[in-house]
């Protein structure tokens, strides 16, 4: 392997710059070359190509978003755009390719990698922490921190005026970013997709905490919650059914996916990019470098993307707990 390609697909995480620049550097370390591949899967398919060195990416390790931008290209996933993709690597001798993305990234480059024989590595970046295999993903700790420090400031609000807060936050189908953000802001409750405790247990609460004191609250609902009613009509209900509350919904949106990375994602990124290209090195493919114990593993793509439920059981019963 001489020159290395690498790419970001899908919803941008904060560490994803991080990451590009760990790849290159690895290259330039082990005297490969690297290419660049701007707006993801799109920029194979259109050869929007750019060489880089260990100086062009200089800088952008405190950056959130990606500097080589992304995309989610509908053309990847016809036959043809994938042969204008391998015809256009093979153009520029690319000789493997570096995908920095989520579960969609990871199907398409296992298809790719797989339909073409052309060596494939998977590093696992969103917000949404739902890749199997890892125990993180990129930018789900900065997510994480964005959310606390949101609800840290909603709570000013909801303690000054005695009042219960509806916080929606994403992770599309899965809860990790509730649950834990959740029991770091100390929530009195959490919905989650993978375990729909159903509303009268929630109202069930709320009237225990009155009774005990609390005077206002903050319930975080994962986006991809399961209680058959979207937030508002949630909040609705709640209203509806106790009339002790006045309750406002605060929805953070795309504020979760943007900001410079943590230390900790920082650290994770230059750990898979090493890692990545080393794994090229070694003759692997159709692999996501993940971590695991703080250890760097490799994982098939196919079950990268399998995407099973890593709930801990155990942290809901801590939330429970700690939310009495
Ligand atoms: O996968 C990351 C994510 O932010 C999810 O949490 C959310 O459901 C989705 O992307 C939003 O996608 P878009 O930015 O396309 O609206």
């Amino acid at each position: 392997i001489r020159n290395i390609a690498v790419l970001t697909s899908g919803g941008d995480a904060p560490g994803m710059n991080a990451a590009i620049r760990a790849v290159v550097r690895a290259c330039s370390y082990h005297d490969l070359e690297c290419t660049g591949i701007f707006r993801g899967f799109q920029g194979l398919i259109e050869a929007d190509f750019e060489p880089l060195d260990a100086r062009s990416v200089r800088n952008i390790i405190n950056r959130g978003g990606t500097f080589l931008k992304s995309t989610r290209s509908k053309e990847f996933q016809t036959k043809e755009g994938r042969q204008k993709a391998y015809d256009n690597l093979k153009a520029n001798n690319v000789d493997a390719l570096i995908v920095i993305g989520g579960d969609g990234t990871f199907t398409g480059g296992q298809l790719f990698s797989k339909e073409f024989g052309f060596p494939v590595v998977g590093i696992p970046a969103t917000i949404d922490n739902d890749i199997n295999g890892t125990d993180f993903t990129l930018g789900y700790d900065t997510a994480l921190n964005t959310v606390v420090e949101a609800i840290d400031k909603i709570r000013d609000t909801a303690s000054s005026h005695n009042r219960l807060f509806l916080v929606e936050v994403m992770g599309r189908d899965a809860g990790d970013i509730a649950l834990n953000s959740g029991i770091g802001a100390g929530a009195e409750e959490i919905l989650i997709p993978e375990e729909n405790l159903g509303v009268e247990r929630l109202l069930d609460s709320l009237r225990k905490s009155k009774k005990t004191g609390k005077t206002s609250s903050i319930i975080v609902v994962a986006e991809g919650d399961k209680s058959g009613k979207n937030i508002f009509e949630l909040a609705s209900f709640i209203e509806e059914n106790l009339d002790e509350y006045e309750v406002r919904v605060s929805v953070l949106g795309h504020i979760q996916r943007g900001g410079s990375p943590s230390c900790f994602d920082r650290v994770l990124a230059s750990k898979l990019g090493v890692g990545a290209v080393e794994a090229l090195m070694n003759g692997k493919t159709e692999i996501m470098v993940g971590i695991h114990h703080q250890k760097v593993v490799n994982v098939d793509l196919l079950t990268a993307i399998k995407g099973e439920a890593k709930i801990d059981k155990e942290l809901r019963r801590v939330a429970d707990i700690t939310s009495v």
